[in-house]
């Protein structure tokens, strides 16, 4: 499923930057792409990154 329309960015993919290093949605944006258009998506990248994020430091 898109995450990103504007740039074509699956959730799949968000998740993948996730697990290679990226914590941020800025981080997302530099690897991707994700967030720099309409900016429609910002609201569910910075809920996957803090999802990701909440794992991380709970495991
Ligand atoms: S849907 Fe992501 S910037 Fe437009």
């Amino acid at each position: 499923m898109f995450v990103c329309i504007c740039r074509a960015v699956t959730e799949d993919e968000v998740h993948e930057h996730c697990t290679a290093g990226a914590r941020t949605v800025d981080a997302i944006s530099d690897r991707c792409g994700a967030g720099e258009g309409c900016g429609t998506c910002l609201e569910r990248l910075q809920q996957i990154v803090s999802e990701r994020t909440s794992v991380t430091t709970a495991a």
